[in-house]
């Protein structure tokens, strides 16, 4: 199917092309937009990515130029007005799975990082310093880690914490069982943020999720405690965990997502003037690790995301089920 492939970074195109043989995909470095949605006319579908924006006005453009299918190569669909979609006669499929250890495994690697401040000490001995000053962590061992989202991530995630030897605490709507009878305590919210040394954001972004961390929750948790978000930038108040930094009440915040990321991940802005002040103050912390929206990116997840995203594409082609779909409830 002729497919208009929208935010293509050289890794996508190394990773699609080595697994299609029957889509004639037509890459497109522009993200997906109001402005840019008529590139995608005369194409059947178009394959978009986390940042791209699919509003109405959107997929009313898309529509117009022949689209019948969108193929998000990506978990998460809170960029798409999935009302405006069946209105418009458009399906949505995305990758409900790829690899969830890459993106737990990266939420390890910050509380790593920022426990025993690997990016500072990495820095230190490239310049000859090789004083331990200040580059003390703490033991994981015995810490308790609070879980918030218990699915596909949020499992794997526990998991491992459980074992460091953490007491792991989780919230989710629904308590996984196999979680429970591994000795991992689901608690209501309010009470799992007090007791957490580690708090980690393991749920989808949605109109009760947004800003789950506010000032108030912030307040909840223990004072120095660390926060990691790897899952979307909006389910934290960005400007209050600034503050929160400020003040000490949030010891570390290590984050692989951030609320205005379109502007900014995915590019090498190494030679602009970033105009974003909050991420810019965030990046003079000593206690705050951002990575780039860099949790998927495994040779197994890439693997997987262009196998899945290729097959959604066959599977409406052919007319079969479209299991992956999406659809407003
Ligand atoms: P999943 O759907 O398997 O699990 C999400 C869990 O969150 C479910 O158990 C659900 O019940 C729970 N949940 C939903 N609403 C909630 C609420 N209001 N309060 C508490 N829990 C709630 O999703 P999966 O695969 O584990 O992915 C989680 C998120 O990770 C995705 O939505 C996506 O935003 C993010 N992600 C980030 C990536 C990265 O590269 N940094 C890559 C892939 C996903």
């Amino acid at each position: 199917m002729k497919t208009a492939f929208f935010s293509t970074q050289p890794y996508d195109k190394t990773y699609f092309d080595r697994f299609n043989h029957s889509h004639q995909l037509i890459y497109f470095d522009a993200p997906l937009s109001a402005e840019t949605a008529v590139l995608a006319a005369g194409c059947g579908a178009v394959c978009a990515f986390v940042n791209d924006i699919i509003s109405e006005e959107v997929l009313q453009k898309l529509s117009a130029g022949g689209v019948k299918l969108v193929v998000l190569r990506c978990a998460g669909y809170n960029n798409v007005d999935l009302m405006a979609a069946a209105r418009c006669g458009i399906k949505v499929a995305r990758v409900p799975a790829y690899s969830p250890h890459a993106v737990a495994e990266h939420a390890v690697a910050l509380v790593l990082g920022l426990n025993r401040k690997i990016h500072k000490a990495y820095n230190r001995v490239r310049e000859g310093n090789f004083s331990l000053d200040r580059l003390n962590g703490f033991d994981l061992f015995g810490k308790t880690v609070g879980v918030i989202g218990t699915g596909k991530i949020g499992e794997c995630f526990c998991r491992i914490m459980k074992g460091f030897g953490c007491r792991v605490l989780a919230f989710d709507l629904i308590a996984n069982k196999e979680l429970e009878a591994a000795g991992v305590e689901y608690l209501p919210l309010v009470d799992l943020l007090p007791q957490a040394d580690i708090v980690s954001l393991h749920c989808p972004l949605t109109a009760q999720t947004r800003h789950i961390v506010d000032e108030h929750t912030l307040l909840l948790m223990k004072k120095g405690a660390m926060l990691i978000n790897t899952s979307r930038g909006a389910l934290v108040d960005t400007k209050a965990a600034l503050e929160a930094l400020k003040t000490g009440q949030l010891g570390y915040l290590g984050i692989d997502v951030y609320e205005q990321e379109e502007h900014l991940f995915f590019h090498n802005r190494s030679e602009e003037i970033i105009q974003d002040d909050v991420i810019m103050r965030l990046l003079g912390f000593p206690n705050v690790l951002v990575t780039a929206h860099q949790g998927f990116f495994t040779e197994e997840a890439l693997t997987q995301i262009a196998r899945t995203t290729l097959g959604n594409l066959e599977a409406f082609e052919e007319g079969k089920s479209l299991l992956n779909e999406v659809a407003a409830v």
